[in-house]
């Protein structure tokens, strides 16, 4: 029998949810948001206005995972590249926008109940930024609901090294390098996401293939969802049909499927 709709869910978003399994909803989807320049430039507006209108769309697909009862949402908002390859006036333009986006959704994430977090290189970000980040978290800190993480300054090299430097550092300050023991654990234990599952599912935008050194050692067997939806049109519906497509799917885990190892990966 299929539980009963959650409150708050459009009409569509309602008949989508009606196709899913809520027993087997993914714990944790990661989202690498792109195509905000495309969007824009389809329609003769500065990137920056694809930047603003993908503002909107973080807000709907945050929602609607957190009214589904989805535990954990990883949103890509900026990589450490980013900073590197955008003209500097598009990078301040980002930083502000972050700002009010913070500012202005406290209230929506307290009303649903999502407790807000990052990953990511933070000290290097602008100080201003850094401190309303940690106002935001700490305004978010008592929620009980959905955890919400914005990977910002992020990338899955950079976070590799600053595990095993941890690592290095934490076996130093115990008993010297001699006893340190690096297995698979200790390393997830040293990781930004050491409080999170591996994502089940992780969706990107605009029809790129690839991962662009995002959450490389939690991502080993996720699902990967690309839509061909540019980041801006993104909205609760899009991430319901991902969704759907995750649970016609056979999870294996390196194992043997259905069909005795044929196709097994
Ligand atoms: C990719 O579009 C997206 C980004 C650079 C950053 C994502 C930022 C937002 C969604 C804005 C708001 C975010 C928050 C958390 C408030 P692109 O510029 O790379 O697009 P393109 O590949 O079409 O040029």
């Amino acid at each position: 029998m299929h539980l009963k709709t959650p409150a708050g869910l459009s009409r569509k978003e309602a008949e989508l949810w009606a196709t899913l399994d809520p027993k087997r909803l993914p714990h944790h989807i990661a989202i690498i948001m792109d195509g905000n320049g495309r969007w824009a430039r389809r329609r003769h507006l500065p990137r920056i206005a694809g930047h603003r209108a993908g503002a909107q769309a973080v807000r709907s697909t945050t929602e609607t995972a957190a009214r589904i009862g989805i535990p954990s949402l990883t949103l890509y908002a900026f990589s450490t590249e980013n900073w590197l390859k955008r003209p500097p006036t598009e990078v301040n333009f980002l930083m502000a926008l972050l700002k009010r986006y913070l500012k202005q959704e406290v209230p929506t994430l307290n009303n649903n109940n999502i407790r807000l977090e990052y990953i990511g290189r933070k000290h290097e970000l602008p100080e201003d930024v850094q401190e309303r980040m940690q106002w935001a978290q700490d305004a978010t800190s008592g929620n009980t609901g959905m955890r919400l993480t914005l990977a910002l300054n992020y990338s899955a090299r950079a976070e590799l090294v600053d595990a095993f430097n941890s690592l290095v550092h934490a076996a130093a300050q115990n008993g010297g390098v001699g006893h340190l023991k690096v297995d698979e654990d200790a390393i997830a234990r040293h990781l930004y996401t050491c409080q999170l599952p591996d994502p089940d599912l992780v969706i990107r935008t605009s029809g790129e293939m690839r991962l662009s050194n995002f959450l490389l050692w939690q991502l080993a067997y996720a699902e990967i969802y690309v839509t061909p939806t540019l980041w801006p049109d993104f909205r609760g519906t899009h991430l319901l049909e991902a969704i759907h497509e995750y649970q016609k799917r056979e999870r294996r885990y390196g194992g043997l499927g259905s069909d005795n190892g044929h196709n097994a990966g």
